[in-house]
């Protein structure tokens, strides 16, 4: 297949919006990471997205909207199941880098969501985006564009590194602003909580709805946890409520190594470390953000990429504070080094 490269101009998108009608796949850039997007209500369109990145048909994907009135046909109760605490948290972060979970109405199809009876549901900023979404005038499935297991592209190139020839186009825009992928809350239990830590934190959502917010206790980093997506027997006996969690993820080729400590400690320990792999003719890189975790988030999945491009061996990160965005880059940095750390 040959994979179109589209402008963000107003005719390209149009174009795109065609192809995804037609039950076809396009990449588009998000505020967050570009996307691999799909016809949401089209269940072989779906299981085209399934295909292209090599993933698990049991990982559910996030349907994107771009008005709220989309919102009512896709959640079970239409525009009235949408409870209070729900609503607060649209009005707030809408458009933006957060995603609902809410029941699912029956115009899901079942591969949407992984044969789960709720939806997960964003509507992102990105101009692109919206006007795609717009334009196409159907709910949007997207997981990120990237070949299962790999770091998210956030640039249009990393899209076409990992799909050209497989998909329909990608609609080549700029580089993502946020870097990692969207916040996923969970509203639809006894008490909110985050699936997957993005940029909006838990402390931002507390503020608008005024009570505490918490973290999914499989996100505090057990490796027990993170298992192989080949391994059938353990993937069947861990059923988390975000089962895009339990996978491999964001693993470049490379090995990578976090370090924790001060940055004399860091820039010493990288140095001793460098000395040995030298003698082994391996050869590595580093990244310190210098607990910068905005700059992290940006670039990290970027970086990863491009290390490989450089074919390194391994990698060397200093981690970041563990708190507000520094937790949700702490998250994919855990998961890219597969735990793997030394304090
Ligand atoms: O920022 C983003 O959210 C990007 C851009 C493209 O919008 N998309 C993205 O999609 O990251 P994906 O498929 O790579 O990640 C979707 C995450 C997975 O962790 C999945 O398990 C979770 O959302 N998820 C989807 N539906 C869910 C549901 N019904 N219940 C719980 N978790 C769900
Ligand atoms: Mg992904």
């Amino acid at each position: 297949m040959q994979t179109k490269r589209l402008s963000e101009s107003e005719s390209d998108v149009k174009l795109a919006g065609e192809i995804l009608r037609s039950g076809g796949l396009v990449a588009f850039p998000t505020e967050t990471v570009y996307g691999l997007g799909a016809n949401a209500l089209d269940a072989e369109a779906v299981k085209s997205v399934y295909a292209a990145k090599g993933r698990p048909s049991d990982n559910p994907m996030i349907v994107h909207i771009a008005n709220i009135g989309d919102l009512g046909s896709l959640v079970r109760g239409g525009r009235d199941g949408i409870g209070r605490t729900a609503a607060q948290v649209m009005e707030a972060f809408w458009p933006g880098p957060l995603t609902l979970i809410f029941p699912k109405s029956s115009a899901v199809p079942d591969a949407t969501t992984g044969g789960l009876e709720t939806v997960a549901i964003r509507m992102p900023s990105n101009d692109t985006a919206h006007r795609l979404i717009s334009e196409t005038g159907i709910p949007i499935a997207a997981p990120s564009a990237n070949i299962s297991g790999r770091p998210s592209p956030t640039t249009a190139n990393d899209v076409l590194e990992d799909m050209d020839g497989k998909i329909d186009a990608v609609i080549m825009g700029e580089n993502c602003e946020v870097g990692i992928e969207s916040t996923v809350l969970d509203l639809t239990g006894d008490k909110p909580v985050i699936l997957r830590p993005g940029v909006i934190t838990p402390e931002l959502i507390s503020e608008i709805i005024g009570q505490e917010v918490f973290y999914d206790n499989t996100l505090l980093g057990n490796p027990d946890r993170t298992i192989d997506p080949q391994d059938q027997d353990a993937r069947s006996s861990f059923k988390p409520k975000s089962p895009g969690i339990k996978y491999r993820h964001y693993s470049p080729k490379a090995k990578v190594i976090l370090i924790e400590g001060t940055d004399n400690i860091f820039t010493e320990k990288v140095s001793q470390l460098e000395e040995e792999l030298k003698e082994q003719g391996l050869k590595s890189a580093v990244l310190n953000y210098k607990d910068d975790a905005g700059k992290a988030a940006k670039n990290l999945f970027a970086d990863l990429r491009e290390f490989d491009r450089q074919e390194y061996d391994i990698i060397f990160i200093k981690t970041l504070e563990k708190s507000g965005l520094g937790f949700s880059v702490m998250n994919r940095m855990l998961k890219s080094a597969g735990y793997d750390i030394i304090k």
